[in-house]
């Protein structure tokens, strides 16, 4: 720190695209209600790499920049007055988004947005969680078991496919009887990876659709979980669905729009296919719409697209990360291929980094390793 009031924090402003700096930050204590968390370490995802190129996001009102981070692991290090269930030195990380008052997010899911004015820290109108501390009320804040420190930052991407999941269990209630067999994750970066992982852990047949050619760090994480890697310079997503079952879910998380339709040419009847990646840019292509349509017709099949998480979903991630070191000891912390500080060149930390699956800024926390 500093000095006793301000903190250092990584930002970006919206004015200056292609750039992330250090910065200092006023500290308040924490009010009612609130906790103050020393921050241990913070993932960089796509969604930073696009806020960093100026394609999203925006500051809080009055501010010129916006601080980066919304996967955060950290310790309570203050209470404030009437916080109940945390004490200083718990591990916890904290939910993305802030309601709006459109009906959804008075129904207290604010991940279902009516008109898209929510705010995300980190993201879209409040400062985000790559600083040496912050505050938060004590509401977004979700505890976690000790033992699972070094995973704790990836409980936010995790959430992500927790929702997906959870968002097709919930529309398959519409069938009488749905056996989730067989899976197909298009995408092998941290949200595929973290789909497989959870998918597996449901004792699921999972296949993982990514470009780039086995062996690579994602391939081998695939495999250790027992599901299989399949690289579409091999074998196009067409070709394996022939060989395989009828496929039950998918869930796309490639970063590539074209993606969903070959997606939507795959799925099997009744099945679900959950689009999770949020792609920039204006891209148009051509569609076979007939044969789609028909087939989403005739097969009963559902598209469904799903943003952010609610509260089960983060509770559901601790639950899984658990499952997953009790199935795969150390495997989900392979994914954390990338380790920085915030003195570090912030521009390559943040970057895409060759052979890296996650990369994280950590901070002097308590839990610094
Ligand atoms: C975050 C979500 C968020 C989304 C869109 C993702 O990186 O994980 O919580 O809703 O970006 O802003």
């Amino acid at each position: 720190m500093t000095s006793r009031h301000s903190v250092r924090a990584v930002a970006i402003s919206p004015n200056r695209p292609g750039e992330v700096h250090l910065t200092t930050l006023d500290h308040p204590e924490p009010g009612p209600g609130e906790v103050e968390i020393t921050v241990i370490r913070v993932g960089v995802c796509g969604t930073d790499r696009e806020l960093i190129r100026g394609e999203i996001g925006h500051p809080p009102a009055g501010s010129s920049e916006l601080i980066l981070g919304h996967e955060v692991a950290g310790r309570v290090s203050k209470v404030g007055a009437r916080v109940a269930g945390f004490k200083v030195g718990d591990l916890v990380t904290v939910m993305v988004r802030r309601p709006d008052d459109c009906p959804a997010c008075v129904a207290g899911q604010p991940d279902m947005c009516l008109d898209r004015n929510y705010t995300e820290r980190g993201i879209a109108g409040a400062h985000g969680f790559m600083a040496e501390k912050i505050v938060e009320h004590q509401q977004w804040v979700i505890a976690v078991p000790d033992y699972l420190e070094s995973v704790a930052t990836l409980i936010e991407p995790l959430t992500v496919v927790e929702k997906a999941v959870r968002q097709a269990e919930l529309i398959q209630r519409r069938l009488n009887y749905w056996n989730l067999r067989t899976a197909l994750v298009v995408g092998a970066g941290p949200i595929g990876l973290l789909g497989t992982l959870l998918l597996r852990s449901k004792g699921v047949d999972v296949h993982t659709v990514a470009r780039t050619r086995s062996p690579n760090p994602a391939s081998e994480l695939v495999a250790s979980c027992g599901a299989t890697y399949v690289s579409t310079n091999e074998q196009s997503i067409a070709e394996l669905a022939a060989m395989l079952p009828n496929i039950d879910l998918i869930l796309e998380c490639s970063g590539a729009s074209s993606v969903v339709f070959e997606s939507m040419g795959v799925l099997g009847n009744n099945g679900v296919l959950v689009l999770l990646s949020l792609t920039g840019g204006h891209s148009t292509m051509e569609v076979p719409a007939a044969e789609i349509n028909r087939s989403l017709v005739a097969g009963n099949k559902v598209v469904v697209g799903s943003v952010n998480a609610g509260r089960e979903d983060f509770t559901n991630a601790v639950d899984s990360l658990e499952r997953f070191e009790e199935l795969w000891p150390g495997l989900a912390a392979s994914m954390i291929t990338h380790r920085f500080s915030p003195n570090d060149d912030l521009f390559a930390a943040t970057g895409d980094l060759p052979g890296g699956i996650k990369s994280v800024i950590e901070f002097e926390g308590p839990g610094r390793s």
